[in-house]
């Protein structure tokens, strides 16, 4: 294999994969009673909760003349076009009332749907489900049913903390999840006199093997060289410390760190929004530190930076990706970036062919780099 590819332009395949569960929005930011504006994949959604407290998401667009739904009014169970005033129930999207009809006219108006989504709150945020697009409950069809269920952060003990952060970035899906696997930049984007110095770079080797829709960094026990992990080994009292980090797609990033009792989990994901931005969000559940006073304070502190850090670093990545530059990937420290688009385009042949996923890695393998 040769070690290096020839550059190529970015993103051969910006696409956005659907028939997957995203995340939408903050739960906390959507209320009863209220429209929201989201947009995943492109698509226009507008999202609520009805007056139980259940989310929903419809396609932000009419189904009569397309005005945004969003702009009507909602009264906790219909929402009512703000155009010639149709009304739509909230979750199936069936409607319900159009007012300019007579008494002698006989459409049939509950064959007419507004499109909507599968659509769960989990973890923080509100989940929805995107079907491919075309008829995904629109016009005359009905919504169908997620065939998943919505992802989910793993917990390991009843009592726990949790914590969430979103950031926008303006680049393609793509570039941010590869840029959210790349082990490579921590030592230049991630400095910190607390965390690790860029002289504290040194030789690494970790291992990987191949999951259902994705692959996992096995279990070990974490680079000694950043004192955070060293306070958690003595605090927790245990003799080691595994962490596991499972990618598997469309976007989602697993992280286990578990020293005896203690345990700490968190779900990133990077939702694609448009083609060139997307949104990564992480979800963070602990029992670790909740006893000693200011450490899950710290502990979202550290986070945050870390994710102001990434997003910032974005930021000036899009100017550069602006002209579509060439670009290139290295061995080892790209291979799991390689091993993404790897696992996308066997996604999208076995969609086309109706057969097996083909995974891109054939077993276990050890990657090193210097991070
Ligand atoms: S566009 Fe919505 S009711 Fe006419
Ligand atoms: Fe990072």
């Amino acid at each position: 294999m040769p070690d290096l590819d020839a550059p190529q332009r970015q993103t051969p395949d910006s696409l956005m994969l659907f028939g997957f569960w995203y995340r939408a929005l903050p739960a906390d930011q959507v209320r009863r009673n209220q429209l929201h504006k989201a947009t995943l994949l492109e698509i226009p959604l507008v999202i609520g909760r009805d007056k139980k407290g259940l989310p929903f998401a419809l396609r932000d667009a009419c189904p009569h003349r397309g005005m945004p739904l969003h702009c009507g009014q909602f009264d906790g169970q219909q929402v009512e076009c703000s155009y010639h005033g149709w009304r739509f129930d909230a979750h199936s999207g069936q409607c319900q009332l159009i007012p300019s009809l007579t008494s002698d006219q006989k459409l049939k108006i509950d064959r007419i749907y507004a499109g909507s989504y599968p659509c769960e709150e989990r973890d923080s945020y509100i989940w929805v489900f995107m079907h491919e697009p075309g008829p995904s409950g629109a016009g005359f069809t009905k919504a169908a049913d997620a065939p998943v269920n919505v992802p989910e952060v793993e917990k390991f003990s009843g009592k726990y903390r949790t914590a969430y952060l979103t950031a926008d970035m303006p680049v393609s899906v793509d570039h941010g999840i590869i840029g959210l696997m790349d082990p490579a930049h921590g030592p230049f984007v991630h400095q910190a006199w607390w965390w690790r110095k860029r002289e504290s770079i040194h030789e690494k080797h970790k291992h990987f093997e191949p999951i259902p829709n994705g692959f996992r960094m096995s279990a070990h026990t974490p680079s000694s060289n950043s004192a955070p992990y060293k306070l958690l080994r003595m605090y927790a009292d245990a003799d080691s410390t595994t962490t596991t980090i499972d990618f598997v797609l469309p976007n989602m990033r697993l992280e286990t760190i578990r020293a005896g009792k203690m345990w700490f989990s968190s779900l990133t994901t990077v939702t694609p929004i448009g083609r060139s931005q997307c949104r990564i969000d992480v979800v963070a559940c602990w029992n670790i530190f909740n006893a000693v006073p200011f450490v899950p304070s710290i502990l979202k502190f550290v986070f945050a930076k870390f994710v102001e850090q990434d997003r910032h670093t974005m930021e000036l990545q899009a100017e550069g990706l602006k002209q579509n530059p060439h670009l290139m990937l290295i061995d080892d420290a790209d291979r799991p970036a390689k091993w993404y688009f790897g696992l996308k385009a066997a996604h999208l042949e076995a969609k086309r062919s109706g057969g097996e996923m083909k995974h891109p890695m054939s077993g276990p393998v050890t990657l090193r780099w210097r991070s």
